[in-house]
């Protein structure tokens, strides 16, 4: 398609663009430019691009119209097993590598799939693990994948895929790792499926690494064919809050035509036959000691918060068993603290103990009702074992909570995470949900108008959203 629009319209819009969203369209790039605004425009209440065009470079956005802009303007592209050569040295170096060096002590791996689409990428590396690691059951495997845009992360979620998917995927994938579907398409197994959490976060937005959207000590982090698509300065500041996302010797895999010194300067290059990989590679050698000024900060803290500062520290690299004895101490010190426990909640999750996780922060609750971001950690852990109705029940008892707070008021224990940024995150999670089968879901409310069909507004317990109980599977 080749633009419609007025050059000085295309120029203006595109300097918008990179100023609003961080998003950079060079002149090459305008048609694609005016496809995405046009594609926003209905979300905007516009049947006409052009104005829809000129209404945004003269209204002042929200940050959620910025969100919905972007979506639009972002490509989504992406297949199983895309760019093989990174792929290889993953399977060949990084994950051997990573195997012998935690076999001993710690079974640990943390991916992330940063700026995932609709999930191809987050499964191929799952299908990699799956494949390689005989004893996986043994190992806690974490693998993140998270992208902005609440429709790619529905279509992650339920794992459902047509042929174009699978474009350069060799053959053995959709035989063992697919069901055919009566409609022609493929669903992945669920042993795989349960392998990724998928998840909300906005680059330019967020507040990352941090223990809240369990994005800190990764070891590998993937951000392919994300970064090409901004403005220089943006990818700078997301690459080096990568370089704090991961533990030190951790790497960063991003695509060759976005491989740049001057880009990852923090990183060191490290030269494989097939592709230059990145590499964290801190002065000191596996583990750090506090800093001065974090010492200051523990020496200046309570005697009862020591521990609990010690374990934060810890778990923000990635020594989660020592970050669980210092978590000990602290809730032995004041087991009536919901903070302690909710620490404990965030550590076990990282480690994958999924249940005690799950404990631990109903404690909290039990302790703080209104808690917040126990409330939140509730619904992204039922979200990430598939209970779609337990999510979203959490999700709602943030939004009722919330209400409370203003927008910007920072939260407790929330890294800095704003009142109003949490409300949007929520909602944007809530969207990514997937949704009930709708002709099940209303074959069986007209069937059954005896059920419990209700509007909850029980505080803290339950949510004020409306659902049948029938109308979500816990699978
Ligand atoms: C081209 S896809 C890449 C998918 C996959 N990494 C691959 O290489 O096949 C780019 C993804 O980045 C996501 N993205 C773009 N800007 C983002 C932002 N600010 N925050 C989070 N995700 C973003 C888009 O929604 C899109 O899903």
């Amino acid at each position: 398609m080749r633009p419609t629009f007025p050059s000085s319209l295309l120029s203006q819009l595109s300097e918008f663009v990179a100023a609003q969203t961080g998003l950079y369209f060079p002149q090459e790039r305008w048609s694609d430019l005016e496809r995405g605004i046009a594609a926003a425009a209905p979300d905007f209440n516009f049947s006409d691009r052009e104005s829809c065009a000129r209404w945004l470079l003269s209204a002042p956005l929200t940050r959620h119209m910025n969100e919905v802009l972007a979506s639009h303007l972002s490509v989504g592209e992406t297949y199983f097993f895309r760019e093989k050569q990174s792929l290889g040295i993953f399977e060949e170096h990084i994950l051997p590598m990573l195997l012998q060096s935690r076999r001993q002590n710690e079974r640990r791996l943390r991916i992330w799939s940063a700026g995932c689409s609709t999930g191809e990428e987050a499964y191929s590396i799952a299908i990699l693990l799956d494949r390689l690691i005989p004893d996986l059951k043994d190992w806690n495997v974490t693998i993140l994948a998270t992208d902005f845009n609440p429709k790619f992360l529905r279509k992650a979620v339920q794992g459902v895929y047509g042929e174009w998917s699978f474009r350069d995927a060799p053959v053995w994938l959709r035989e063992r790792y697919f069901t055919k579907r009566a409609d022609g398409r493929f669903e992945i197994h669920p042993r795989i499926r349960k392998m990724v959490t998928f998840s909300y976060l906005n680059f330019a937005e967020d507040i990352y690494p941090s223990l809240v959207n369990n994005t800190s000590a990764m070891d590998v982090i993937l951000c392919r064919n994300v970064l090409m698509y901004f403005t220089a300065q943006r990818a700078k500041q997301v690459t080096s809050n990568f370089y704090r996302a991961l533990v030190d010797g951790g790497w960063l895999i991003v695509s060759p035509t976005e491989a740049s010194t001057t880009l990852l300067s923090l990183f060191t290059p490290v030269e494989f036959p097939e592709a230059v990989l990145y590499r964290k590679m801190a002065d000191t050698p596996s583990y750090q000691l506090p800093s001065e000024n974090e010492k200051a900060d523990a020496a200046n803290q309570d005697r009862h918060e020591a521990p609990a500062f010690m374990a934060r520290h810890c778990a923000n690299q990635g020594r989660l068993s020592e970050a669980l004895e210092w978590c000990e101490k602290a809730i032995a010190a004041d087991k009536l603290n919901p903070v302690h426990h909710y620490l404990n909640a965030t550590i076990m999750q990282e480690q994958g103990l999924h249940d005690n996780a799950i404990q631990s922060l109903i404690r909290a609750l039990y302790l703080e009702p209104r808690f917040v971001l126990a409330h939140f950690a509730l619904g992204k852990l039922h979200q990430s074992q598939g209970c779609y109705r337990e999510a979203q029940r959490y999700f709602g008892n943030v939004l009722l909570l919330l209400r409370k707070h203003p927008p910007d008021e920072t939260l407790p224990e929330a890294d800095g995470l704003t009142a109003g940024r949490l409300v949007e995150i929520v909602t944007s999670l809530l969207a990514s949900l997937p949704q009930p089968a709708t002709a099940t879901h209303k074959a069986k409310n007209l069937n059954s108008s005896h059920r419990d069909h209700r509007e909850h507004r029980d505080e803290a317990s339950s949510t004020y959203f409306s659902y049948s109980p029938d109308g979500w599977d816990c699978y």
